[in-house]
C-alpha cells in the first residue's frame, strides 16, 4: 500500500496518522529514525510484519505545501509502478491524496497515465531472456477515503471517476503508441511506414477518421516544391498524411495539428556532424504526435472536426538530393532560396501549412516540429518553444498544456528578425543567422500561415530525452499528445 504524505505537518496529514494508528505508532517511529519528514522526492518503505493486510506501506513525500498536482501525482504513480516492477511485487494500492476535491477526476485521470507512462519500455530488440519475462506488476489500484472518512460518492462523481481512469489509459496508450513510432530506427519507420500507420486509424474508427495519402506525384500536382525537395535525396519515396475525425454532430470548430515528419535527417549537404545526427529518427516526432494523438481523439470524442497532417520524408544526401543555393518554389507560389538543407523542417511544414490553410481552412492550426537546435538552447531540454500572433488562441493553448503537465513557453515572433531571412535572388532565403534561431524559424512559417489562426510548437528538446524522468524514460516521449487530445477533445 502506498500513499502520498503532506511534508506541510506530517503528524497531522490524516493518511499518515491512520497508518501510523493502524501500525501501532510503530510508521512515525520509523519515519523519525530515518529522518522521513514529506520532503519531496522522500521515500518511507515500511514492512507492515502482519499488522494489517498489505505487507508493506510505502509513503511518498509529498513536498512542503503537499500539493499534489496533476504532473506530480503522475510522477508519483510512475514512481510506484516502476518500483514495483523492479522489486517484483505484483499488486499495489496507491491511496489518493486528495480525493474527494474539485479536481478529483483531473487526478485520477494523471494517476492513471502515471502508471503507463512509467512502466514503458522499448525493448522489441533487446533479444536477452531476463527482457523476455512478463512484468511483476499486474494490478494498480487507487483508493480513496482510506483514512475513513466517509463520503457518499454520488452516481454523477462515479461516473466521472470511471471515465477519468479511461481517459487516462486511452491517452497513455496514444503517448506510448507515439513514443514506439519515435523509437522505433529510421529505416523501420519510414514516410511509407507512418502512412501505413494513419490507415490503420481508419480500420479501427470507422465511422469518424478518413486518412488521405498522397505520394509524390500527387503532391507535386499540388505544387509543393518545398516539400519535395527535402525529400528528393531519399530512396524512400515521400509521403504527405491527411487524417480527418469528422464528429457525429454538426462540428463546433475546424481545427488542423500539423506535425514534422522528418524519418531521419541527416542535414542534407549542409551534413550533420556524426554526433548531431545520431539521434536524428526522432525528428519525426511530430508527426508521431498528431497521428497518436488522432487514435485517442477519436476513441472519446470531440465536438469538433478534427484534422492532423505531416508531410513526411526523409533528409539525406545523394546524387539527387537538393543542395545550398536551389531556388524552390512552395505551394503558396513564395520562391526559397536554400542557403542551408539543415533547416529542412520549415520547407515541409511551410508546404503543410499551406495546405492546411487552402484545403482544410481550419478556423485554427498549430504545429509540433523537432525544428531547431537553437529553441533548446534558449528553454533548455525540457520546454517546448511556443510561437504566435494569435493571442486568444495561444493564451487557450498554454492554459491547456499548463493542465497536462507539458512544459511550454512562448516565445515573441519579432518581425525585426526577418531581416535574417531575405534574399537577393528569391523572395526569401530559408535560414538567417545564429541569433535568434527558433523565432526565425517560426518566422519563416508564419509567411505560410498567412491569417489564419496558427500556434507553433517547436519541441526538438522535449520530444526525446538523453535521461528519465519518471513518467517519460529515456528516448522519444510522446510530447504534445496529452495536450493535443485535450485541446481537441475539451478546449481551454
Ligand atoms: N531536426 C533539426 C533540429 C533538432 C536539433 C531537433 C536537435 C532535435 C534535436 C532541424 O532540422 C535542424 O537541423 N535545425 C537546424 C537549423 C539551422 C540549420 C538553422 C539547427 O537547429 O541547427
Ligand atoms: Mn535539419
Ligand atoms: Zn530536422
Amino acid at each position: 500500500m502506498v500513499f502520498p504524505a503532506s511534508g506541510a505537518d506530517l503528524a497531522k496529514d490524516p493518511l499518515f496518522k491512520a497508518a501510523d494508528a493502524a501500525l501501532g505508532g510503530v510508521l512515525s517511529s520509523i519515519a523519525r529514525d530515518e529522518g522521513f519528514d514529506g520532503k519531496a522526492g522522500q521515500v518511507l518503505n515500511v514492512h507492515t510484519h502482519g499488522r494489517i493486510p498489505a505487507r508493506r506501506i510505502v509513503v511518498l513525500g509529498g513536498g512542503a505545501k503537499g500539493d499534489f498536482g496533476n504532473p506530480s501525482i503522475r510522477d508519483m504513480t510512475a514512481t510506484v509502478a516502476q518500483a514495483a516492477n523492479k522489486a517484483g511485487t505484483a499488486n499495489v494500492a496507491f491511496v489518493m491524496p486528495s480525493f474527494g476535491a474539485t479536481r478529483e477526476a483531473a487526478l485520477l485521470q494523471h494517476a492513471v497515465e502515471g502508471v503507463y507512462l512509467g512502466t514503458y519500455k522499448f525493448g522489441r530488440y533487446l533479444t536477452g531472456e531476463e527482457h523476455k519475462k512478463p512484468t511483476a506488476l499486474k494490478s494498480f489500484g487507487l483508493i480513496s477515503d482510506w483514512a475513513g472518512k466517509v463520503k457518499k460518492v454520488t452516481v454523477t462523481q462515479q461516473k466521472a471517476f470511471d471515465a477519468a481512469v479511461s481517459r487516462g489509459t486511452i491517452v497513455a496508450a496514444a503517448i506510448n503508441h507515439a513514443r514506439d513510432l519515435i523509437n522505433e530506427p529510421a529505416d523501420a519507420v519510414t514516410p511509407a511506414a507512418l502512412a501505413a500507420d494513419a490507415q490503420a486509424l481508419a480500420k479501427k474508427h470507422k465511422d469518424s477518421i478518413k486518412v488521405t495519402v498522397l505520394d509524390a506525384k500527387k503532391c507535386a500536382e499540388l505544387g509543393m516544391g518545398m516539400f519535395l525537395a527535402v525529400g528528393r535525396g531519399s530512396d524512400h519515396e515521400p509521403r504527405f498524411i491527411h487524417i480527418t475525425y469528422t464528429p457525429p454532430k454538426k462540428a463546433k470548430k475546424k481545427v488542423c495539428f500539423i506535425g514534422k515528419g522528418i524519418t531521419f535527417d541527416s542535414g542534407g549537404y549542409s551534413l550533420k556532424p556524426s554526433q548531431s545526427m545520431e539521434d536524428m529518427k526522432v525528428d519525426m516526432s511530430g508527426a508521431a504526435a498528431v497521428i497518436s494523438a488522432m487514435d485517442a481523439i477519436a476513441t472519446l470524442g470531440s465536438p469538433n472536426e478534427i484534422h492532423a497532417v505531416a508531410a513526411c520524408c526523409e533528409n539525406m544526401v545523394s546524387g539527387r538530393a537538393y543542395k545550398l543555393g536551389d531556388v524552390l518554389t512552395s505551394m503558396d507560389g513564395t520562391t526559397v532560396e536554400i542557403n542551408n538543407t539543415d533547416a529542412e523542417g520549415r520547407l515541409t511544414l511551410g508546404d503543410a501549412i499551406t495546405y492546411a490553410r487552402t484545403k482544410i481552412q481550419p478556423d485554427e492550426m498549430f504545429d509540433f516540429a523537432t525544428l531547431t537546435g537553437a529553441c533548446m538552447v534558449a528553454l533548455g531540454p525540457y520546454t517546448a518553444g511556443v510561437m504566435s500572433d494569435h493571442e486568444s488562441l495561444v493564451k487557450s493553448w498554454l492554459a491547456v498544456a499548463e493542465r497536462t503537465g507539458e512544459d511550454m513557453w512562448r516565445l515573441p515572433l519579432n518581425s525585426r528578425l526577418r531581416e535574417q531571412l531575405k534574399s537577393s535572388i528569391a523572395d526569401m532565403r530559408n535560414t538567417g543567422d545564429r541569433f535568434g534561431g527558433a523565432i526565425t524559424a517560426g518566422l519563416f512559417l508564419k509567411t505560410f500561415a498567412k491569417d489564419t489562426p496558427w500556434v507553433h510548437v517547436d519541441i526538438a528538446g522535449p520530444a526525446s530525452l538523453t535521461s528519465s524522468r519518471p513518467a517519460q524514460p529515456k528516448g522519444g516521449t510522446g510530447y504534445a499528445v496529452a495536450s493535443i487530445v485535450e485541446y481537441a477533445t475539451r478546449g481551454s
